[in-house]
């Protein structure tokens, strides 16, 4: 099923940015491929453990043409999004976040990994401020951020969305001032949220959902 997804992932992107070309391939079996997104999204679950292998490049590029694909309030786009798989990087801006008070009580808990659980990838989501962003901005990185998510998960990748390490950014002078210079972040972009991505070396279970919470109302 993973390899199938895949499939039909890099298959949709490549066909979206090159349309007059067509394969020769042998007909195949028509894909119910309404099954597979809706199984991907009711199988999607956040992982926070990674191996050490890398991502492949061209699964990043599909991740981040996913991800800027997201609806945006009047299609402001008023969004940022760096990828970051430079190690050396992440280590230096993790060593900033560790020194704040939220950073030191966390420090024990990584057991000598980083603040980013030493994941291949990490994607910094920031939400551009201003003239030309929308009073949405904040929504418009949260449903980018969903496409990151589905998008790492239907690679066979684990990925988990996380807020903590945005607020230790952005309450150090000293990380906040990296991330700008480091990885080209705009003066007006505001840091909303991080993504940890990864191959999964730990399998967890999908958590229920509370049903009651939502209504069809005919
Ligand atoms: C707004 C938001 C903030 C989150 N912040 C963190 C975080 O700082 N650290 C973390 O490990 N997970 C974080 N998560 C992940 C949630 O803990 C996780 O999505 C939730 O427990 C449901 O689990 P699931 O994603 O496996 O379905 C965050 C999720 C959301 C939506």
């Amino acid at each position: 099923m993973k390899v199938l997804k895949k499939l039909l992932i890099v298959v949709g992107v490549v066909s979206l940015t090159s349309c007059n070309q067509q394969p020769n391939v042998a007909p195949q079996e028509p894909v119910d491929s309404s099954a597979i997104v809706i199984e991907n999204i009711m199988t999607r679950v956040s992982v926070r453990q990674f191996t050490s292998e890398p991502i492949a490049k061209t699964d990043l590029q599909v991740i981040l043409k996913a991800g800027l694909q997201a609806p945006s309030a009047m299609n402001a786009q008023d969004w940022q999004v760096r990828i970051v798989t430079n190690q050396e990087m992440l280590n230096t801006l993790s060593g900033f976040m560790l020194k704040t008070e939220m950073g030191k009580g966390m420090a024990e808990r990584l057991g000598g990994k980083n603040a980013f659980a030493n994941a291949p990838a990490v994607a910094f989501v920031a939400a551009e401020t201003g003239d030309k962003a929308t009073a949405y901005n904040r929504e418009d990185t949260a449903l980018l951020s969903e496409n990151i998510l589905l998008t790492a998960h239907a690679l066979g990748l684990g990925a988990t969305y996380q807020a903590a390490p945005a607020r230790m950014i952005n309450d150090s002078a000293e990380a906040k001032d990296y991330l700008k210079a480091a990885f080209g972040f705009p003066d007006n972009a505001e840091l909303i949220n991080i993504i940890i991505m990864g191959h999964p070396a730990e399998n967890p279970a999908v958590k229920d959902r509370d049903q009651s919470k939502g209504r069809i109302i005919e």
